[in-house]
């Protein structure tokens, strides 16, 4: 690979190609249009959220791969760092440092909200863009001027969830959520639009996010015999889920698990195995939606990372960095945060997930919601899409 890696920072650049001096222009305009733009990549690569890590890493590989290390004259650099995925501290001061000792333009990766929330004032003092490529709690965004988000938003894909559920003859939920930011924006959208289509939740259940035990607020759910029970764990938990669902009877007992696309995340899914089978979702990706643009996404993820199955996190990874290269196409390669985000606002491609744009005002990501059942396909399980809403921006929560 070419390019500098400094081993003793314990910082990895992708590819970034070393500049020749011979090839500098003169002009100081120009020279300085030359220079690489740094990005700091800020993502889990350890402790129990690794794989939204491994998956983010992965993805701005792939992309670079396919797209080149340079755009409109500049080299882009990849600075990444393992924050460990659960100290906001350790965040923020890896925001910091990225900002102010290796001058990077550009924040990306951000892994759970509380690490997005740390690093948003850092985003906001530097006027750099900070691109939220996973975490998910509504409120991100108004945490600074400079965040886009390209992943998605709890009460985004909840808010079709519920309303296929109150379509669909199940009349009484028990909803059991991560208690912090994602899981309660969850909770909240659920309980409102499955009231609203004529549905009772008898028990909203919150679970701690560190090291939750599922087993007691199973108990209660199975003692509660609701029609459905409606999850939300963050990427990397829902095996856990499913297996004590499983294994504590409650679909013996006839209860249906509903769930958002996070419990049953692609990167998952061989883990959790029959487990899933005919469990419905809703989210905004699948390695099986069936468009040749994710075809060629899912093959050649798979091809560079020994047969990995890409997750919803990679794309809102690999969305992040085309629209960091479609906004550097528009400003010439200037890497002026307000440019930046200028030519962010409103941007709208055909993602590997199906369209997307950045809602201009908000800065979120407005995208198509699937319902999904999980399916065996050539052997393992796959979420397979059957309903769709079409445009879904984050309703707020
Ligand atoms: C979040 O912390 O915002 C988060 C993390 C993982 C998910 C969803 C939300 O799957």
């Amino acid at each position: 690979m070419p390019g500098k890696i400094n081993h003793q920072r314990r910082q990895l650049m992708l590819g970034a190609a070393a500049l020749s001096a011979g090839v500098l222009p003169a002009a100081p305009s120009v020279a300085a249009a030359a220079d690489p733009l740094k990005v700091g990549l800020i993502v889990p690569m350890s402790g129990p959220f690794a794989s939204t890590g491994r998956q983010i890493e992965a993805a701005v590989k792939l992309y670079r791969q396919q797209n080149g290390a340079s755009v409109a004259g500049r080299q882009v650099e990849i600075i990444l760092k393992d924050d460990g995925g659960v100290a906001p501290d350790v965040t923020k001061r890896l925001a910091q440092e990225l900002v102010s000792r290796e001058k990077v333009q550009v924040l990306a990766g951000f892994g759970l909200t509380p690490l997005a929330f740390a690093a948003a004032p850092v985003a906001t003092q530097a006027k750099v863009p900070m691109i939220v490529m996973a975490a998910a709690t509504s409120v991100i965004p108004q945490r600074s001027p400079y965040i886009v988000r390209t992943g998605f938003t709890l009460a985004q894909v909840t808010a079709p969830m519920a309303q296929w559920a109150a379509r669909n003859k199940i009349r009484n939920v028990v909803t059991l959520v991560s208690d912090y930011g994602p899981g309660l924006d969850a909770e909240k959208v659920f309980v409102k639009d499955f009231g609203e289509g004529g549905g009772k939740v008898a028990d909203s259940l919150r679970a701690p996010l560190r090291n939750p035990d599922y087993a007691p607020f199973l108990a209660r759910v199975k003692d509660l015999k609701p029609d459905a029970l409606f999850v939300f764990v963050p990427s990397g938990e829902g095996a856990a889920v499913l297996k004590q669902f499983t294994e504590r009877g409650l679909a013996a007992a006839g209860i249906r698990l509903i769930c958002t696309g996070d419990v049953l995340d692609d990167d998952l899914m061989a883990s959790i195995g029959p487990a899933a089978a005919g469990v419905v979702s809703s989210h905004h990706y699948s390695a099986a939606h069936p468009s040749p643009e994710n075809k060629a996404y899912v093959e050649a993820f798979s091809k560079a990372n020994q047969g990995m199955r890409p997750n919803f996190h990679s794309v809102g990874a690999y969305d992040g960095m085309h629209l960091l290269y479609q906004a550097l196409r528009q400003t010439k390669g200037d890497s002026n945060g307000d440019k930046l985000l200028a030519a962010m606002k409103g941007m709208a491609w055909t993602s590997v997930r199906g369209p997307v744009s950045i809602d201009a005002a908000s800065r979120d990501i407005v995208q198509t919601v699937y319902i999904r059942k999980a399916e065996a396909s050539g052997g393992s399980f796959y979420n397979i899409e059957f309903d769709q809403v079409d445009k879904v921006r984050d309703p707020g929560a």
